[in-house]
C-alpha cells in the first residue's frame, strides 16, 4: 500500500523552508512556512560522518553556517556548534543544524507535508546505501496522513530507495540539460511517480508528454507569480517557490 501519498491538486511548496525571511533549511524556516498557512515543505537531506541525516543543500557548512568544510567530516557531536542562523540575520543566532529527526518531529506536530530530496552523487558524499539505510527509519516516524515525496538528481540512489520502500512516493529531479536525454525511461526507471524539472523557457512543451506517459509534475525554482499562475494553468501539479507565502493563494484560483 502506498505510504503518505501526496493528494491530488495544485502544491505550493516553500522550497527550503520560507528561505527569503528565514535562513534556509532551518526548523526557523519551516516554522513560519507553517504559521503563514503553507502546507508544504521542501529540503534537502546529507549525512555526517556518522551516518546521522541532516538538512543542508550544500555539500560543505561554508556558505549557511558560522563554519566550514565539508559536511561529510562532522559527526553528530559537533551539531552543537554548529550556529545555521547567524550567517542570514544576527535575529537567528544560534538557529541549530537541523537533524532529518527533528524535521519528521516537526511534520508530525504540524501536519505539515514534505518534499525531501536527498543529495548524493555530484553534489554530496553520501553514498545510496547509505542515506536509503538513513532515511527510511526516520520516515517510518512519520504520522498517518502526513504527505510526502522522496525526490534526488541521482536516479540510482532513487531506483534503489523505490526498490527498498516501494510504498514511497518518488519525484525525478532534472535540469534543462537531462531533458535533451532518454528522462521518460530514467524517470520510469527509478519509478517515479512525478518528474521535477528545473523552470525553463521550453517547459511547456514537455508537460503533454509528461502526462501521457503518467507523471504528475512539480516545478523548480518558480519564484515569478504570473509563471506560478501560467505553469499552474497548463497542469503543473506543484510550484517549488522561495516566496510560498505569496503565492499561497494560486493554489486555491
Ligand atoms: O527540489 C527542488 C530543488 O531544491 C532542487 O535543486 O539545488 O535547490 O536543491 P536544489
Ligand atoms: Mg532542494
Amino acid at each position: 500500500a502506498q505510504a503518505h501519498l501526496p493528494s491530488e491538486g495544485p502544491k505550493i511548496i516553500a522550497h527550503r523552508g520560507l528561505c527569503r525571511r528565514a535562513p534556509e533549511n532551518t526548523l526557523a524556516a519551516f516554522e513560519l512556512a507553517y504559521r503563514t498557512g503553507v502546507q508544504w515543505l521542501e529540503t534537502d537531506v546529507d549525512l555526517l560522518k556518522d551516518g546521522t541525516p541532516i538538512l543542508l543543500h550544500d555539500a560543505t557548512l561554508d556558505r549557511t553556517t558560522n563554519t566550514s568544510g565539508p559536511v561529510s567530516a562532522r559527526t553528530s557531536q559537533d551539531l552543537p556548534a554548529i550556529d545555521a542562523g547567524s550567517w542570514f540575520s544576527p535575529a537567528f543566532a544560534g538557529e541549530p543544524l537541523p537533524t532529518l529527526a527533528s524535521l519528521i518531529d516537526f511534520l508530525n506536530r504540524t501536519g505539515m507535508n514534505c518534499n525531501v530530496e536527498l543529495k548524493s552523487g555530484k553534489e554530496s558524499d553520501a553514498v545510496p546505501e547509505a542515506m536509503i539505510a538513513a532515511t527510511l527509519p526516520q520516515l517510518a516516524r512519520l504520522n498517518p496522513g502526513i504527505e510526502i515525496i522522496v525526490s534526488s538528481f541521482n536516479p540510482d540512489l532513487l531506483a534503489q530507495f523505490h526498490e527498498a520502500a516501494p510504498e514511497y512516493t518518488i519525484a525525478a529531479l532534472f535540469k534543462p540539460r537531462h531533458l535533451a536525454k532518454d528522462w521518460i525511461g530514467v524517470a520510469h526507471g527509478c519509478g517515479a511517480t512525478y518528474i521535477h524539472p528545473k523552470d525553463h523557457l521550453r517547459l511547456p512543451s514537455l508537460l503533454p508528454i509528461a502526462r501521457r506517459e503518467g507523471f504528475r509534475v512539480g516545478v523548480w525554482t518558480v519564484n515569478k507569480k504570473a509563471r506560478a499562475r501560467e505553469l499552474l494553468g497548463l497542469g503543473v501539479e506543484s510550484i517549488i517557490t522561495n516566496k510560498a507565502d505569496k503565492f499561497l493563494p494560486l493554489a486555491v484560483e
